[in-house]
């Protein structure tokens, strides 16, 4: 018999059938499922075939049923707005069945689309369980996006209702998000029936009947609405994330694999019991937003954490360690760049002395890859596991990490451990051989992956399929390059892909490119991710201007920034244009971004054999030095 991860992981994988059938006992059904696995139609799989389910029952009132009532169940903490308070379980109860059933007088009902653009308030997560109530497919914005973005996704999932705050706050401003809105939908195609809008104090919207409507105002009037079972493969809600093009992909979310794994996932690999208070300190916008700051916490009766703030400047650095000591945080969930930025406010912790953690127990860190060096400080300041853990928004929950609730593994600084259980991880060559111990390979994860998985992309079955399952067949594509150690410990190195990832938050390369290409200068352009001390990586775009075009680089590079800041969005931290006269390229014209990274970043690189004219490297370098990167010659 070997440990608990190691009896759990092995089950998982000799008997999925078993090992989830025997998870999915603790959630609340209205029908049990008629297959637990459904490989009717593999390689796309389902998860609990005909059984019946509502998630929001299963996060809400199941906990007021079973006494949990007066447990507070979201805890808001503002430090932008100073603004602090708590909401019970029964009160949560209260608001979401109202919310609901406003949302269904105006004509939302089971299978219809709502999008949510929202910030980091409580009602953020009323909105979301209001249409898992309803059996509404939500679609939540973050809300650093562009309405250009936004409209895109408007016409993608095509949203009976959009439900808002009037604004979002920075540290540095209150963002209006009424225009945004109002200018997103006027670019879409689809118009959306009604718009709700939450009015904080900051910044009032102006609302025109009869399409806008005031939350509070619909509310008051609403009669509470129950919950409605829904099959366990409906979806429950519909997320954007960045794919190779300006098209994301919108990844589905089922509700029954997704309620068993992330219940089961709270305890196994958080070990958060109920009662207590986890932080994930995010964003709704993003995945660890809905599974770590709305749906796991609340499936398992525990409380959440909804935190406006950032980890410096709101106002110190010694903002996490205040939040964790006033609200009795036992586990804290944030990005390395969170840490980063702390540390380099506070590198001896001195904030960490004015405040009693005696209740902290683990810090997991996710998003992006960890350098040993932030762990290593984290570790030394806070004397708890620290726990680097692998996860996309695509799988929704963890596929590799340091199981707390299982067995806690000594750590190696740079690897998130083991595959989680469900997830049987390999490492494969360009040939689908996999390849041996310590050798770098695309990390894919056979099928079928566990529930709470993505089953495929909203209407697009073909392009998960392409995106996915093509290359590698039998296998899902995690899109991320690694190894697996000799003691089976897994590295996640770099993305296969043109995806960067920006202070946590995941962007496409390609779409900073798409944006540039549409500069009328611009004949073409390229766009790459560099090292960032704090962030982890920041876009750097090359422009290459039309014959005759003599307008300043300086200009170019002002106008470029403006425009992918107007098109995407502030979150993109676009800032870094150069301008050169060619880009390198391969005999076959492909750009070598790999190159151009590599010069960037300063790494020692080889002189690719397919280049077609070495001679513009030299160019390159200049550029890059001309902006404070450094550079090496080719070995
Ligand atoms: N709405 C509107 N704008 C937003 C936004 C939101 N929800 N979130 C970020 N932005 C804007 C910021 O205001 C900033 O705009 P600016 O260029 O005008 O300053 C820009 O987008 C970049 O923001 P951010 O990524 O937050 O960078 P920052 O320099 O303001 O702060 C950190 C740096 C490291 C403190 C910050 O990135 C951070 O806290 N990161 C943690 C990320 C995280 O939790 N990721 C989730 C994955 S788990
Ligand atoms: P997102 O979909 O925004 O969660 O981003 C997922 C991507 O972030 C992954 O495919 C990885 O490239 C990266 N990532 C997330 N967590 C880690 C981690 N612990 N280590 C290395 N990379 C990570």
């Amino acid at each position: 018999m070997g440990n608990a991860y190691e009896e759990a992981y092995a089950l998982s994988i000799q008997d999925k059938a078993a090992f989830w059938a025997k998870a999915a006992e603790d959630i609340v059904w209205t029908k049990t499922w008629d297959t637990v696995l459904d490989e009717s139609n593999a390689p796309l799989y389902r998860w609990f075939s005909g059984g019946e389910l509502n998630t929001c029952h299963n996060a809400v009132d199941r906990h007021v049923e079973e006494g949990r009532a007066d447990q507070v169940a979201i805890i808001y903490d503002s430090p932008i707005t100073g603004a602090k308070g708590t909401t019970t379980y029964a009160e949560l109860k209260d608001q979401v069945s109202r919310f609901a059933g406003a949302m269904a007088a105006k004509g939302v009902t089971k299978g219809d689309r709502v999008i949510l653009y929202m910030p980091m308030i409580a009602e953020s997560l009323v909105a979301m369980l209001a249409c898992a109530r309803l059996g509404a497919v939500h679609s939540v914005v973050f809300g650093g996006f562009a309405p250009h973005e936004l409209a895109t996704r408007i016409d993608d999932c095509q949203p009976k209702m959009i439900v808002a705050a009037s604004c979002g706050i920075e540290p540095n401003r209150v963002i209006a998000y009424k225009p945004l809105l109002d200018e997103a939908i006027e670019q879409a195609k689809h118009k959306p029936d009604h718009v709700v809008v939450f009015q904080r104090p900051q910044a009032k919207a102006e609302l025109t009947a009869p399409r806008d409507l005031d939350w509070e105002v619909i509310a008051a009037a609403a009669e509470p609405h129950d919950c409605v079972p829904v099959a366990a493969t409906d979806p429950l809600y519909i997320l954007y994330t960045s794919g190779t093009t300006g098209q994301p992909k919108g990844v589905v979310r089922d509700n029954g694999g997704h309620a068993v794994a992330l219940k089961w996932s709270m305890k196994a690999i958080y070990d958060i019991n109920p009662g207590e208070v986890f932080w994930a300190a995010s964003d709704v916008g993003w995945v660890v937003g809905h599974s770590y700051i709305c749906y796991g916490p609340l499936l398992q009766g525990a409380t959440t954490m909804v935190f406006e703030g950032k980890p410096v400047g709101t106002p110190d650095a010694g903002t996490f360690w205040r939040v964790i000591a006033e609200h009795d945080v036992v586990t804290l969930f944030t990005a390395p760049t969170a840490f980063r930025a702390i540390k380099r406010e506070d590198p001896d912790a001195k904030f960490l002395e004015k405040y009693n953690m005696s209740k902290f127990r683990a810090l997991f860190l996710a998003g992006e890859r960890c350098d040993p060096a932030t762990i290593e400080w984290a570790e030394a300041v806070l004397k708890v596991p620290v726990i680097d853990h692998w996860w996309q928004t695509e799988t929704g929950w963890s596929i590799a990490a340091n199981c707390l609730g299982l067995h806690l593994f000594p750590v190696k600084h740079g690897s998130p451990t083991r595959p989680a259980p469900g997830w049987d991880v390999r490492v494969l060559d360009d040939n689908n051989h996999e390849v041996e111990p310590g050798q770098i390979g695309a990390l894919v994860c056979k099928l079928p992956l566990p529930p709470g998985t993505l089953p495929t992309l909203w209407n697009a079955d073909a392009r998960f399929h392409q995106a996915y399952l093509a290359d590698f067949p039998g296998y899902y594509k995690t899109g991320d390059a690694g190894f697996i150690d000799d003691d089976g410990y897994i590295y996640v190195m770099t993305r296969t892909d043109d995806i960067i990832n920006v202070a946590g938050h995941r962007l496409s390369t390609g779409a900073m490119e798409e944006v540039l290409a549409g500069h009328p200068s611009v004949a073409e352009c390229a766009v790459i991710g560099v090292a960032d001390d704090l962030k982890g990586q920041v876009p750097l775009g090359f422009v290459c201007l039309k014959t005759g075009i003599n307008t300043p680089a300086e200009q170019i590079a002002k106008e470029c920034a403006a425009l992918v800041r107007d098109q995407i969005g502030p979150v993109a931290a676009y800032k870094q244009t150069v301008v050169v006269h060619r880009l390198p390229k391969t005999r076959s014209g492909k750009i070598l971004r790999g190159t151009m990274q590599k010069i960037a970043d300063n790494q020692d690189f080889k002189m690719p054999a397919t280049i077609d004219d070495p001679g513009i490297l030299p160019e390159i370098e200049e550029a890059l030095e001309s902006i404070g990167l450094a550079r090496k010659r080719p070995s």
